[in-house]
């Protein structure tokens, strides 16, 4: 057989054989490589059938770092952040800020709403705009009931459909229009109810329009029935503020100054793309990990976050600050729609355990918690910019990563970590002590890429 052919019904191949199938084709040592596939796999079969049954052709788990930072004080409650993510600074800069801040109110949120959004998206090249609208508004009782079924657990629940409108989009596109509906769905993020209710909707709508007999009007085309991922109406925000006087501690710098520098910066994140894109990415640090420790879907967070960060038609700050009236006042105002049922919420044992360690919050809770984490990790990653830089702390945490990829022995890690305790880390000054230490040349090193 051909090397690296395509290969057809793969997905119907037992874990095993998809496993020879591909080191036989894409890999060099197929014994090391299954062993490391393997290797992977969890100790207990059920929890790996579980992981194996979340996407097709699973052959293994991929590993993430899963660490907590404690001490977060959010609106008196004392909470435990569990956060995956493999960028070695994050988390060590979010328990930083949350000790700053316990010493100091800690963090107070917010929910704004719980909006969800959905449309379906249609094209009708009619020219009696009056008569469609008419036709919509008489029968929108017909888009509740037939989606009776699909509603009834989420109303019980005390959420469902909100509203449904009409909305005319053929300025931007030739015949374009939307029934925009709006959504509770409660505790679950929702994206399969609110799917599911859209296609009914567009299913009840076409056949009204096209089955209408008092009229000679063209037929609806639907084009699709989908979700939004931009959520700007199920919005939460996050806010630390305290003296001036108290604000600078320990960066070396007076504390007007400190809170003016701090402004500056976010008002440079609020004005210039360049900066604000890298700012968010910060804030993103925080809000995906938490997002991915508690199971919920980082892709869409991101999506909507960035789209909000330019709702104003400039991409912009996520978050803002002020030093007024001997103040200072650090916030974000950021939309989240994420959920603490559905999805692998109950199955992924270590998504469990997240929200067990957050105290089973609900929806709202949840975005309040993650709303924080994002504050909390731009507020450590401006302190230190307009201070000491970033990469002072950010190669300290590094080094561990740049002496694994010498392979450096636990002896050699702790005498270097020791020696780098008073001064800046870079990848190179980290090589040139390893050598020194092991007595080798940096020339007869082979960094390990394997
Ligand atoms: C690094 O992952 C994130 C930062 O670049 C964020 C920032 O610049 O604000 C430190």
């Amino acid at each position: 057989m051909m090397k690296n052919e395509p290969i057809k019904g793969f997905s119907k191949y037992t874990k095993e054989a998809k496993i020879e199938w591909l080191i036989e084709n894409y890999t060099n040592q197929p014994n090391e490589s299954r062993q490391m596939i393997e290797g992977y796999w969890h100790a207990q079969p059920e929890v790996q059938k579980l992981h194996d049954e979340f996407i097709e052709n699973t052959i293994s788990n991929f590993y993430m770092p899963f660490g907590v930072a404690p001490n977060f004080l959010i609106n008196n409650k004392m909470y435990a952040i569990p956060m995956a993510i493999e960028e070695s600074s994050v988390v060590a800069a979010a328990s930083k800020s949350a000790n700053f801040w316990l010493d100091r109110g800690g963090f107070k949120t917010e929910v704004i709403g719980m909006v969800k959004v959905g449309h379906v998206h249609f094209l009708w090249e009619g020219t009696n705009v009056d008569w469609l609208t008419e036709l919509f508004d008489s029968n929108k009782h017909l888009f509740y009931t037939h989606t009776d079924d699909i509603t009834k657990n989420m109303r019980i629940r005390g959420g469902g459909i909100q509203d449904i409108s009409l909305l005319d989009k053929t300025e931007f596109e030739p015949g374009y229009y939307q029934i925009e509906v709006k959504f509770d769905t409660r505790d679950s993020m929702g994206a399969n109810f609110i799917n599911s209710c859209l296609e009914e909707i567009a299913k009840t709508w076409k056949q009204l329009v096209d089955e209408c007999e008092a009229a000679d009007q063209p037929d609806v085309t639907i084009v699709m029935s989908i979700l939004s991922n931009f959520t700007p109406e199920c919005l939460v925000r996050a806010e630390v503020s305290c003296s001036i006087e108290d604000i600078n501690e320990g960066s070396g710098i007076g504390n007007q100054e400190f809170a003016d520098k701090f402004c500056r910066a976010i008002r440079i994140a609020s004005i210039e793309p360049y900066r604000a894109v890298t700012h968010n990415k910060g804030i993103m640090n925080g809000i995906d990990a938490v997002i991915i420790a508690t199971g919920n879907d980082f892709r869409a967070t991101e999506a909507c976050a960035h789209a909000y960060a330019a709702k104003d038609g400039r991409y912009s700050s996520l978050t803002h600050a002020s030093a007024e009236d001997g103040i200072f006042k650090f916030w974000i105002e950021i939309p989240l729609s994420i959920g603490t049922v559905g999805g692998i919420t109950s199955l992924h044992p270590m998504v469990k355990f997240a929200h067990e360690l957050l105290g089973y919050p609900n929806a709202s809770g949840l975005m309040e918690i993650v709303a924080v984490a994002g504050l909390a990790q731009n507020f450590s990653a401006v302190r230190s910019l307009i201070t000491s830089g970033i990469q002072k702390g950010h190669m300290k945490m590094h080094l561990l990563n740049i002496l694994n990829q010498l392979e450096a022995t636990d002896a050699e890690k702790i005498e270097i970590v020791n020696y780098f305790k008073d001064k800046v880390v870079s990848f190179s000054n980290a090589v040139e002590i390893f050598c020194k230490i092991r007595g080798i040349s940096a020339d007869s090193l082979v960094i390990n890429k394997k």
